[in-house]
């Protein structure tokens, strides 16, 4: 764990989702790009409810980061439009009860309706006791990084470690990733979670975003709890390792 990180209630877990194959998902349906961004949306409702039955305490979706404005701009604003319909529902709570949304990520680029749901959501939803939903919105890590070294009042380890585990206001303060699940078979972090991903258990599905449902986050968390994550450590090997030994 970093020095900042919090640790989870009950062991809860921090899953990441990045969510890809939306345009390729569409693309082999004959639809337009923007249609599987829609379905896209559907899948992360499927995601965002199931997740607290499964021990997730925090669940951080890439739903659409800085690199994304290479894209034409029609879909980003599709994208964008996507997200903010989510948050109102999230705001007026026909999600699961007690969520509590937070997002990371620029905001001065965003039009101004984007902004003010992302706002509106993580006001009504502050006090929420249940998931913390975080969505990355125009996110880049490497950015965030940068920012908060600047953002540090002093260059020592201490504060700049503050200042890369606080992310926003301090009811903000995530733990270290725990799961990255990524859909769309291809085999890559991107720009996402650089700094809170060490040592996270990566799962990577071939199934298209808008196909991934709770069976799959199931199956995904499942993976985790059979792994044996040793931060570096000897983990189990360990226990058996006589004193003196050369391992
Ligand atoms: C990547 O697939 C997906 C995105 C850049 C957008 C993700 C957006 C959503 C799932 C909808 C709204 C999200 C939230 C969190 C409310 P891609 O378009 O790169 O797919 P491709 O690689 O097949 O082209």
């Amino acid at each position: 764990m970093t020095q900042t990180s919090l640790p989870q209630p009950d062991g809860a877990l921090h899953a990441a989702l990045v969510p890809d194959g939306n345009g390729r998902w569409a693309r082999a349906r004959g639809l337009p790009r923007a249609a599987g961004h829609r379905a896209g949306l559907e899948a992360v409702r499927r995601a965002v409810r199931a997740a607290p039955a499964l021990g997730i305490g925090t669940l951080t979706i890439d739903a659409i980061s800085s690199d994304n404005w290479k894209r034409p701009r029609a879909e980003v604003l599709a994208i964008l439009g996507l997200i903010a319909e989510f948050l109102v529902e999230i705001a007026a709570q026909r999600q699961p009860a007690g969520v509590r949304v937070t997002c990371i990520g620029r905001r001065d680029r965003l039009p101004d309706d984007v902004r003010r749901a992302i706002e509106s959501a993580e006001r009504a939803t502050a006090a929420g006791p249940g998931l913390h939903l975080r969505l990355a919105v125009d996110y880049s890590s490497r950015e965030a990084i940068l920012a908060a070294v600047a953002a540090a009042e002093t260059r020592t380890r201490a504060t700049v470690a503050a200042a890369l585990g606080a992310d926003g206001p301090p009811s903000s303060a995530v733990p270290d990733l725990d799961l990255l699940i990524r859909t769309g078979g291809e085999l890559r972090l991107g720009d996402f979670l650089l700094w809170e991903g060490a040592y996270a258990e990566l799962v990577f599905l071939r199934t298209p975003w808008p196909e991934f449902g709770a069976d799959d986050l199931a199956a995904a968390v499942a993976e985790f709890r059979r792994r044996e994550r040793r931060f570096g450590g000897l983990g189990a090997q360990g226990a058996d390792a006589a004193p003196g030994s050369t391992r």
